[in-house]
């Protein structure tokens, strides 16, 4: 009875004699589960990535997927926004596109979800094939095109959970919209009241023109209108729910400034760093030909350099989430040293598998502490 829930959560084993790296990663009293990988692995590669991602979430929503132990640790605990984090780990959007499983997510040791990316009206989203595993390369190329259920049912599935826990709705718009912006509106309408954060999605490749969003008046009128919208939803004696953009990691210097100067003067709450990249260059895989965005381990140098950029040139005044192939404490250290307060991951889980999160934990908690640091906070963009 094991075998079955971890079936669902390797999706992208390596082909180099995976088992020893395997229990290598997964340490704090989980090798029970780096077992479960060793066995179910060889014939999760078999289903096509998609497929994989369903049984995970399938899963997850069951309970079934087995979940580490957690650990937690003091010297991780950060506070942003008036919340207090437990770590600063969190899940990517794109993996609970529909906030399907995301107390699943918590207990799997995320101190936070990001859920989404969540479209007004219901839509499917491109023609399959739309996910490749880039195995040789621990990256994924993804051209879902928003797959949604829409927002209805996205916000009664917040409203039916438990409640515990820090979840960001990352919010898009429909691919035949005639008002993209009114896209926007209604997402922060709906959630308004269900989320930890919103995230707008200016940065997805695969829903046409919607990029054009990072370009300083497109943006900024677009952060204004929402901002317009937040102030009339919040009541006077509660603080503005925080609104963030995500941005993409294919920027030039221009664009960075532009976006740095916008977030200032209008004051975001913060900036997701990055989305995927339609930059190729130094792949191996069979699949590295395919339209869409490149997430994993190739996107780790380049998001890193566009956070640490952005921290620089804001100051380290807007509070920055790092993403981009963080697949190991020190990934995720690095990108805390450039610059984010917080730190997402999505494409390592797919080729590690849930241990990943507690793992990452223990080994940034150690090298904070051999680097002297007494709260994560201090070393937020050290690097910068
Ligand atoms: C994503 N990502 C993503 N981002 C977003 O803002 N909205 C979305 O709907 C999705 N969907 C999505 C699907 C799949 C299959 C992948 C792999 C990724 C991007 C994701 O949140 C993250 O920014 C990048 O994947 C980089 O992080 P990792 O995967 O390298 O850790």
């Amino acid at each position: 009875p094991g075998l079955r829930p971890s079936l669902a959560f390797h999706p992208g084993i390596n082909r180099l004699g995976s088992a020893r790296h395997e229990r290598a990663i997964i340490h704090d009293g989980n090798e029970l589960m780096a077992g479960w990988y060793d066995a179910a692995g060889p014939l999760l590669r078999l289903l096509p990535p998609e497929t994989a991602h369903r049984l995970a979430v399938r899963a997850l929503a069951w309970g079934l997927a087995p979940l580490p132990k957690r650990r937690d640790f003091a010297l991780l605990k950060t506070r942003l926004w008036g919340r207090d984090f437990a770590s600063p780990i969190g899940l990517a959007a794109g993996f609970d596109k529909d906030a399907e499983v995301i107390d699943g997510l918590l207990a799997m040791g995320f101190d936070f979800v990001e859920a989404g990316t969540v479209t007004p009206l219901p839509q499917k989203g491109n023609p399959k094939p739309r996910l490749f595993r880039l195995t040789e390369d621990r990256a994924l190329i993804n051209r879902l095109g928003f797959n949604s259920g829409g927002l209805d049912a996205f916000a009664a599935r917040l409203d039916g959970r438990r409640r515990r826990g820090w979840v960001g709705v990352n919010i898009g718009v429909n691919k035949d919209s005639a008002d993209p912006i009114a896209d926007y509106v209604a997402g922060l309408e709906a959630l308004h009241d269900r989320a930890t954060y919103i995230a707008v999605n200016v940065s997805s490749p695969n829903t046409p023109g919607l990029r054009e969003f990072q370009m300083r008046d497109a943006l900024a009128t677009l952060v204004r209108t929402l901002m317009e919208t937040r102030a009339k939803l919040t009541p006077e004696d509660r603080r503005p729910l925080p609104l963030l953009i995500k941005i993409a990691p294919d920027l030039d210097e221009s664009a960075i400034a532009d976006i740095a100067v916008v977030a200032l003067e209008l004051g975001l709450d913060g900036m997701i760093i990055s989305n995927t990249t339609i930059a190729r260059g130094g792949l191996e895989s069979p699949q590295k030909d395919e339209t869409g965005g490149l997430s994993g381990a190739p996107l780790f140098a380049r998001s890193t350099s566009l956070l640490a950029a952005m921290f620089r040139v804001t100051e380290g005044r807007v509070p920055l989430i790092g993403v981009g192939g963080v697949a190991s404490g020190a990934d995720a250290y690095a990108k805390i040293r450039a610059g984010a307060s917080l730190v997402q991951l999505y494409t390592a889980l797919i080729y590690h598998g849930p241990g990943l999160v507690g793992s990452i934990k223990a080994d940034l908690a150690a090298r904070l502490k051999a680097d002297g640091f007494t709260h994560i906070a201090d070393a937020v963009g050290v690097d910068v």
